[in-house]
């Protein structure tokens, strides 16, 4: 990939990109994590993001959420042709940028139909209640149930509605699969599955490559900050030295 290519394709966001991220730089005080990132996605593309541990991942989509950290020192980003760079987290979560961080963040003590009510009340409103159960049936079972009682796959189901309860347009998704039995995610791979055929924009972050890629359009690798590797999910499975050494499957 050449760098002048996401020089053009970011100078106003690009016709061809829905987001665009140009040369991002990110600390975590001194530690220099995110070593020059582009890339771009189109509307509706789900990319796949991957390394190994440690290669920026996590920190890579906090950067695009402008989470408090890490601090972004330098790089655009461009969202349907409005900046982000210069936004606070808040802001850039009006936009519909939604994380679904690792730790999915369900709030104990309330209940599930309550977690996604509070979802709508922090901002700009998306998807009903009632569609949200449409989608995610487990959901609708369990309304009433306290969302930290969940197992491990709900929760991950009630992180993910909650980003639809709200206007979400690009979705940021930390290792959705972690600690899920594969039955459950085939499950979640076909509510993401759903959810890009309504046009919804997603990075997703995975330690289980084979899960991502089955799902992803595209693929990125990361190694210590930087992108080793752009390309189609197809072309990573058939790389063989490239999926050994960097994704050691
Ligand atoms: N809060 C922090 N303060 C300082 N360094 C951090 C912090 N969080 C992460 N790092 C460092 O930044 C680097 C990248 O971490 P990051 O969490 O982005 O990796 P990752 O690719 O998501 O890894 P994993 O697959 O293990 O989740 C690591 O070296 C990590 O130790
Ligand atoms: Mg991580």
């Amino acid at each position: 990939m050449s760098d002048n290519k996401y020089k053009a394709v970011v100078s106003q966001g690009s016709d061809r990109a829905f987001f665009s991220c140009y040369d991002l730089h990110s600390y975590y005080g001194e530690s220099y994590i995110v070593q020059g990132v582009s890339f771009d996605i189109r509307e509706g593309e789900i990319l796949a993001l991957l390394g190994r541990n440690g290669a920026g991942k996590t920190s890579t989509l906090r950067s695009i959420a402008r989470a408090t950290s890490p601090q972004v020192n330098h790089g655009e980003m461009w969202l349907d042709h409005q900046p982000l760079h210069n936004m606070e987290d808040y802001q850039v979560a009006q936009l519909g940028v939604a994380l679904v961080p690792e730790d999915r963040c369900i709030i104990g003590g309330l209940t599930v139909q309550e977690n996604l009510q509070l979802a709508q009340i922090e901002g700009p409103i998306g998807w009903s209640i009632e569609r949200i159960y449409e989608h995610f049936p487990r959901l609708g079972e369990r309304k009433d149930q306290d969302g930290i009682t969940l197992s491990g796959g709900e929760q991950q189901m009630l992180a993910v509605a909650r980003a639809l309860a709200r206007d979400v347009k690009l979705l940021l998704l930390d290792e959705p699969f972690e600690g899920l039995a594969p039955v459950i995610v085939h499950e979640i791979e076909d509510i993401l599955i759903s959810i890009k055929k309504l046009g919804i924009t997603t990075i997703i972050v995975e330690q289980n490559a084979v899960a991502a890629l089955r799902l992803a359009d595209r693929a990125l690798i990361l190694d210590t900050g930087k992108i080793v590797f752009d390309g189609s999910a197809q072309e990573v499975l058939d790389d063989e030295v490239l999926r050994h050494q960097y994704l050691a499957i």
